[in-house]
């Protein structure tokens, strides 16, 4: 039996998990899969190929400070999930470099070398102009596809002029990854919106690659997605690629009706795939995880131990406060603003809690040249000003603020003091704070308030579900987890541990590379064929 049938087998053994329909039944006993597993899946798919992975942000970022140069690791749910799998087959990043100092880390080739971890990789750095991340990160991709993905009242934003550069930019990564590619077979694996043109312009230049897509944000129905000026090129372009992953079946089913409404193509609901000029594109759901044995190791670490200490020391924790902690990108779609009313309304429906609870809310500024993200950090400083007067007295205050791109030890050591971690969503596709939270949380205890509108709440059964448009309902949640038994604490976060131990990001990954391999001789068998 080879690898690839070992793991096979151990998933069907296990009875592996249909994300579409809540959490699983595995066996408690059964090994989790990890790196090694994983590494061998991608090997046993294809020897000589190279896994190169694309995406529009960069797993570390270099930026000049006054004291020299520092690395920084960006808030990002898609590097959370990348990053162990481009390790673990030692591959190549191939992403913007937009940090200042970035041109000065990197050799002469654009490479810069990544390790620190288990394994190093290679990343290689895209560069762009001014006008063309205007254009394309902060106009197409977060004031256009952003919004009309997330479906959360904010209005998309579309022109002409940007979604040009948005093509020129995909362009760019195109170039870069077929030079990175050279004359060798490989897996081009492509993360997210931001690249939508991508698959097609590569299977254009190179037909023989194989291509994967993953769309880490939600998709929305064809009605809500009929607005879209250039949908037909952008539909076009995801389907160059063989297998499109979203995080859950919902979202499967919203692409395959918007592909039905909206482009020409024979679709074949039986098998989920989409056939356009001939190639067919599998559409499947993966919803994706973290790396829980490297979380759950890392989150008693000595330097975390002392992270919880200074941090408790600099909200003044006296002892006395049980903490609600949030752990977010300064987001519209994270329901920051909604948290923050619900926990107002928290200390105004149950005053004995005065002097007794605080909000700890780590907040990492994020798109800021986009004037919804501009608005929301002035809100929300508004807001907590208006709440904290209302409510402190001399020695407390309810809401601690800290604002700031946030390392991995502090959010560590976040996950640790919370009595409740807060992610209240108003969409998502699926949430990562929720499960590396689940990870950290060694000692079993601590309550997970989770928005249902969140990929991660269909696999998360044992968290404290909230609609987040509901603040009243919220305000009520909030009080039942603060108040939660210790016994029920432990129970629900074992049974959660025990999910997300045994879903964790490789076996996300063996998924998606399994099911690439099953689809390889249907992809080969149509191209030969010309078409279906
Ligand atoms: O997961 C969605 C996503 O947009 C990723 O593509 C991205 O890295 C992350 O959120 C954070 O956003 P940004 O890269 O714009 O800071």
């Amino acid at each position: 039996m080879n690898e690839i049938e070992r793991v096979k087998d151990l998933m069907t053994e296990a009875g592996s998990v249909d994300p579409t329909v809540g959490s699983g039944t595995l066996s408690p006993h059964l090994p989790p899969v990890d790196a090694a597993a994983l590494a061998a899946v991608i090997r046993g798919l294809s020897r000589d190929s190279k896994l190169v992975v694309v995406s529009n942000r960069e797993p570390v970022i270099h930026e000049a400070r006054d004291d020299g140069v520092r690395e920084i690791r960006p808030a990002s749910g898609m590097i959370t999930g990348i990053e162990p799998i481009v390790r673990a087959v030692s591959g190549t990043w191939v992403a913007h470099g937009s940090g200042s100092a970035d041109r000065r880390a990197v050799d002469t080739n654009d490479r810069f070398t990544v390790s620190g971890g288990r394994s190093s990789y290679a990343l290689r750095r895209v560069w762009l102009t001014r006008q063309e991340e205007q254009g394309y990160y902060y106009g197409v991709a977060n004031s256009a596809l952003w919004p009309l993905c997330h479906i959360v009242y904010a209005r998309p934003q579309f022109s002409r002029r940007q979604w040009e550069t948005y093509r020129r930019v995909n362009e760019k990564f195109c170039a870069a990854v077929l030079e990175e590619i050279g004359s060798e077979d490989a897996i081009v694996f492509i993360q997210d919106y931001h690249l939508a043109l991508l698959p097609r312009l590569l299977r254009q230049a190179r037909p023989d690659l194989t291509i994967v897509m993953f769309w880490h944000i939600p998709w929305p129905n064809p009605e809500a997605f009929r607005i879209m000026p250039w949908g037909e090129e952008l539909l076009d372009g995801l389907l160059g690629s063989d297998l499109l992953g979203f995080h859950i079946q919902y979202h499967c089913n919203n692409f395959v009706d918007t592909v039905d409404h909206r482009v020409e193509a024979r679709i074949d609901r039986e098998q989920f795939s989409v056939f356009r000029g001939g190639t067919p594109t599998y559409v499947r759901p993966f919803p994706i995880s973290v790396d829980f044995e490297q979380v759950s190791d890392d989150a008693v670490s000595v330097p975390v131990r002392h992270r919880v200490e200074e941090i408790l020391a600099a909200i003044e924790h006296d002892g006395r406060q049980q903490l609600l902690v949030g752990v977010d990108r300064l987001d519209y779609t994270k329901g920051i603003i909604e948290r923050l009313r619900a926990v107002d309304r928290l200390l105004l429906e149950y005053p004995e809690l005065r002097g007794r609870v605080t909000l700890l809310q780590l907040a990492a500024p994020s798109r800021t040249h986009v004037e919804a993200y501009r608005r929301l950090g002035q809100e929300m400083d508004a807001l907590v000003d208006d709440i904290n007067w209302r409510h402190q007295d001399d020695t407390w205050q309810l809401i601690r603020l800290l604002r700031g791109h946030h390392d991995y030890t502090t959010v560590m050591a976040a996950y640790q003091v919370a009595r409740v971690l807060l992610v209240t969503s108003l969409h998502d596709g699926m949430n990562l704070v929720a499960k590396e939270f689940v990870a950290a949380r060694r000692d079993e205890d601590g309550v997970l308030l989770l928005s249902k509108y969140t990929g991660a709440a269909r696999e998360l059964a044992d968290a404290v579900q909230v609609n987040p448009f509901d603040i009243d309902a919220m305000t009520q949640a909030l009080y039942g987890a603060l108040t939660m038994e210790a016994a029920e604490r432990r129970e629900r976060m074992v049974r959660m541990r025990e999910l997300v131990r045994t879903h964790n990001v490789y076996e996300w990954g063996i998924k998606i590379f399994t099911e690439l391999q099953a689809i390889q001789p249907l992809v080969r068998a149509a191209r030969r064929g010309g078409g279906a």
